[in-house]
């Protein structure tokens, strides 16, 4: 069911048209095959950045457009590529955490399975904007159909020349390795998850190093959370401006959310940053199911717990932390009065704790 059809005051502008946004393909195409993809418009940004943008402007017109990583922290991911591409000790790396290990979370799992190409392309562009040689894409291994939607979306992306040697015939040399990570949370921090890539426990490492200093095998890197990347094509598509007439000011863009829990219609919920808690789990999810509203988990297991007098509270980086809680993966977890809370609680330290 097409649930922007739920409330039909919500418009997300892309360029001319409204609609969704990370989610624009769903139920309309099978973006799997490259020949959909490419007939939605897709590598028209990749195009447009590698034949009439310099690798500097790609990386301003991420930062104008004020997008802030999906991954959890929000760190705007413009700086972040800017840092790294300003770090002179070649070769940089990029990497795709597509770990996703708050339970309940399904954001990225879809995205990587329906829409491949999006998450590629993103990527392909911030190789040629830092001027990376080699992407990785770390995938948690209970998620099989990602696995595999991947591996045919980098074959066939090979195989039409947006990968590989001088991509598109411009100067860019770059390739995408496809990794079968653990299933474990932890993996999903960054440090913990270079560490994987490189073969060793995957254990967080010092703070104070950053991957975009000191990444993979010590090299320049930049991370990026699925939903970041497959933000990318969208910005160069249609421009900053655009981009950043959804949602807040401080949180540009629109954000997939996974709705779980006492709620009628759960399910990925793409939604304008900043739209209130209580939009997202009346207007949209429908409401609570014969019971009442106690509390509803916003972050995953690291996040808080939301209670009814705060159901007007915006979901954007700055309202959520201004709440005590974080924006996490996007998981949104409605709890009726039946819940036991300590219960809650003690489901999330035992999972974190282990
Ligand atoms: C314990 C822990 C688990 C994390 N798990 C994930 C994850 O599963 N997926 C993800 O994208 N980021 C995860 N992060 C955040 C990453 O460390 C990193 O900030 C993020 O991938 C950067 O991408 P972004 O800037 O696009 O958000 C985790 C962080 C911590 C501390």
């Amino acid at each position: 069911m097409d649930r922007s059809s739920y409330n039909p005051n919500y418009n997300i502008f892309i360029g001319n048209e409204t609609g969704r946004s990370i989610l624009r393909s769903a139920g309309k195409s099978n973006p799997i095959t490259i020949d959909d993809y490419l007939n939605q418009g897709g590598y028209q940004a990749l195009k447009k950045a590698l034949w009439n943008t310099s690798p500097g402007d790609v990386i301003n017109e991420v930062i104008q457009s004020g997008l802030r990583g999906r991954g959890g922290a929000g760190f705007p991911t413009g700086l972040k590529w800017r840092t790294c591409a300003g770090v002179d000790n070649p070769p940089r790396y990029i990497i795709c955490n597509g770990n996703e290990g708050d339970p309940q979370a399904f954001a990225d799992k879809y995205i990587m399975e329906s829409d491949p190409h999006s998450v590629l392309e993103g990527m392909i562009i911030a190789a040629y904007a830092i001027g990376a040689v080699r992407g990785f894409i770390y995938v948690r291994d209970q998620y099989t159909r990602a696995a595999a939607s991947l591996t045919r979306a980098l074959d066939d992306a090979r195989r039409q020349g947006f990968l590989g040697s001088n991509i598109l015939d411009s100067s860019l040399s770059f390739d995408i390795i496809l990794i079968r990570g653990g299933n474990a949370f932890i993996c999903g921090e960054e440090t913990a998850l270079i560490a994987a890539i490189e073969g060793k426990i995957s254990e967080p490492g010092d703070k104070y190093i950053l991957p975009v200093e000191k990444g993979l095998w010590g090299q320049p890197t930049v991370v990026n959370n699925v939903e970041t990347w497959a933000n990318i094509p969208i910005i160069i598509d249609y421009g900053s401006e655009s981009f950043a007439l959804t949602g807040a000011r401080g949180s540009p863009g629109t954000k997939v959310f996974s709705l779980t829990g006492n709620v009628v219609n759960p399910g990925l919920v793409e939604v304008p940053l900043s739209t209130s808690l209580h939009t997202i789990i009346f207007d949209i999810g429908g409401g609570i199911p014969g019971a009442k509203f106690k509390a509803v988990q916003v972050g995953g297991p690291v996040g808080g717990y939301i209670p009814g007098s705060m159901l007007n509270l915006k979901v954007d980086y700055d309202s959520l932390r201004g709440a005590g809680t974080i924006m996490g993966s996007g998981g949104i977890k409605v709890m009726d009065d039946h819940t036991c809370m300590v219960g809650s609680a003690r489901y999330a330290m035992n999972f974190l704790a282990n």
